[in-house]
């Protein structure tokens, strides 16, 4: 049995997890700081990484307590070294580092982005099935996050291929803003899905632009979007840059069409993509999603049609293990490990990812 303990705290979440055999969530420990960034309706970087200074031991305890285990049981530590906000990393990766020298243990560094693709892979419990199937590879892989929203071509789970990807806004940054403009809590994401999931919800009530970018492009943009859901809410402006109407001149019943129409508008704009992407690649065996914005209730449904349609399996990550975590980290890691993947002490945190 090989049991790696990971490290995660990319931004705004201190998190430390160990998984068995790269597949068994043994434990994961999550610490949110929601609750610090709420009043800036937004991550404030120096606020995040002085939080992780102060969470990451009590974390780290927290996970091998949680998993009825020592640091002495440990095999090897998996950090995520990119991408994120670099004082947050910073933050992980020395603690990675302290560890893996002082257990005398390998220390793996690995892409927060290629993490979330290993996240559907994780089980609670003991596979009752063999999840990775054969054909699971070439896969068509999807990161829908709060930073990044790509398409990628996955022959390995190290060995990803971009192939499309956001020109600008990431979709979870778009979720999170039209919810602002909604009115709604952060982190706003979860909270629009909640209010365009509500009875009665009229997902057609504001004709919003899917953007297609050409007709090859697998790239996406959420900014027009976006500017729409503004729209919708303000006017138009007037040439002095003010606007007419505001926030509360809508009706909550409007308010929650206007939610359930841009879900729709950005799921259908990666769906789009994703179709397109298995039109010219005829050799997917499976679609393969992560990210915070997995946990999106139409998305998730829409990705299940889509694999259906397409007769493909669809591997996404259990609810848990869909908003950052270090049980990806620590999965991907015990991956790189079993190849002799080793970082050394010299590893450095870096702000983007590889690919
Ligand atoms: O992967 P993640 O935890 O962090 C990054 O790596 O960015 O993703 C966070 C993003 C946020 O934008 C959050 O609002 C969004 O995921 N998110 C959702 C939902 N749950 C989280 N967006 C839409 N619907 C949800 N249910
Ligand atoms: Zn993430």
């Amino acid at each position: 049995m090989t049991l790696v303990l990971g490290i995660e705290t990319s931004c705004d979440e201190t998190a430390a997890a160990v998984v068995e055999d790269g597949k068994i969530v043994r434990s994961n420990v999550v610490a949110s700081q929601h609750e610090l960034h709420a009043e800036y309706m937004g991550v404030v970087p120096e606020v995040a990484s002085r939080a992780h200074v102060e969470a990451i031991l009590p974390i780290i305890r927290r996970a091998l307590h949680d998993a009825d285990l020592t640091l002495a049981d440990i095999d090897a530590i998996a950090v995520g070294h990119r991408p994120g906000l670099i004082g947050s990393l910073l933050i992980g990766v020395a603690a990675a580092k302290a560890l893996s020298w002082s257990l005398g243990i390998p220390l793996i560094a690995v892409d927060h982005v290629h993490a979330h693709l290993y996240a559907g892979f994780l089980r609670d419990a003991p596979p009752a099935d063999n999840i990775e199937m054969p054909h699971t590879f070439p896969a068509l892989g999807l990161v829908v996050s709060g930073g990044h929203t790509s398409i990628y071509r996955i022959d390995a789970h190290w060995q990803l291929t971009r192939v499309g990807a956001t020109i600008d806004d990431a979709i979870g940054e778009a979720f999170d803003k039209a919810a602002t403009m909604l009115g709604l809590p952060y982190p706003g994401g979860p909270n629009l899905d909640r209010l365009a999931r509500t009875d009665n919800a009229n997902d057609r009530a504001f004709d919003l632009p899917i953007s297609r970018l050409g007709r090859d492009s697998l790239d996406m943009s959420f900014s027009g979007l976006k500017t729409a859901v503004l729209y919708a809410i303000k006017g138009r402006p007037n040439r002095d840059g003010s606007y007419d109407r505001s926030l509360d001149d809508m009706p909550p019943d409007q308010r929650r069409d206007l939610a359930a129409s841009f879900q729709r508008a950005a799921v259908r704009a990666v769906i789009l993509k994703l179709e397109r992407a298995l039109d010219s690649n005829t050799a997917c065996s499976a679609i393969v999603a992560g990210g915070g914005v997995t946990a999106n209730s139409r998305l998730r449904s829409e990705l299940a049609a889509l694999a259906e349609r397409r007769s493909l399996p669809l591997v996404i990550p259990a609810m848990d293990y869909c908003m950052d975590n270090a049980a990806m980290i620590a999965g991907l890691g015990s991956v790189r490990l079993a190849e002799g993947e080793r970082a050394t002490l010299d590893l450095a945190p870096v702000p983007t990812t590889a690919c």
